[in-house]
């Protein structure tokens, strides 16, 4: 079974999609995001399907999304931020090359602020932040190989970090 060369976990507005296109630029691989592939097989938004169907709807057909980008995609993959609350997710990335990309509660609600896009954080975002990373954060720790700090970098800056923390050699 073919399996991705790195897989990006971490929470939403980390940087994820940036860092993971640029990882994939320099490692001459593609790039692949759950979120979108959601997106596209339902064609309807992340917050529409939230709204219409609940998050339990969304998580069902997330984990479906990841069981199979791990399984069809090589290149550079970055998974949704509540992916890892799946413990059958967890399991399937155990063996996989995963970087947890990780900022601090004020630089993540600096960077998501009030975002309609991101449903989980419309109400005080900072309050919600601090629950979802309270939660979460072992559980990014626990699937990660790597873990790269984001806070005061660009987006060029975590590509190298990441580059060299899980030591892949450039195309
Ligand atoms: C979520 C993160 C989002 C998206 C959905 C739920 C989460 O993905 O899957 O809004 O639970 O953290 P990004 O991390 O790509 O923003």
């Amino acid at each position: 079974m073919s399996a991705p060369l790195i897989v990006l976990v971490g929470p939403m507005g980390v940087g994820k999609s940036t860092v993971g296109q640029l990882l994939a630029e320099r490692l001459g691989t593609g790039y692949r995001d759950t979120d979108e592939d959601i997106v596209t097989a339902q064609g309807r938004a992340i917050a529409e399907i939230f709204v219409d169907e609940g998050e339990a709807a969304f998580r069902t057909l997330e984990k479906e999304a990841v069981r199979t980008a791990l399984a069809e995609h090589e290149g550079v993959l970055a998974l949704g931020g509540g992916a890892i609350l799946d413990a059958d997710t967890r399991a399937l990335l155990a063996g996989q090359r995963v970087v947890y990309l990780s900022m601090d509660v004020e630089e993540a609600v600096k960077r998501t602020g009030l975002n309609a896009a991101r449903p989980l954080l419309a109400v005080n975002p900072r309050k919600q932040w601090r629950e979802l990373m309270e939660a979460r954060r072992h559980l990014y720790e626990d699937v990660a190989t790597a873990v790269v700090a984001t806070d005061g970098r660009t987006p060029e800056e975590v590509t190298q970090a990441a580059l060299e923390a899980v030591e892949l050699k450039e195309a």
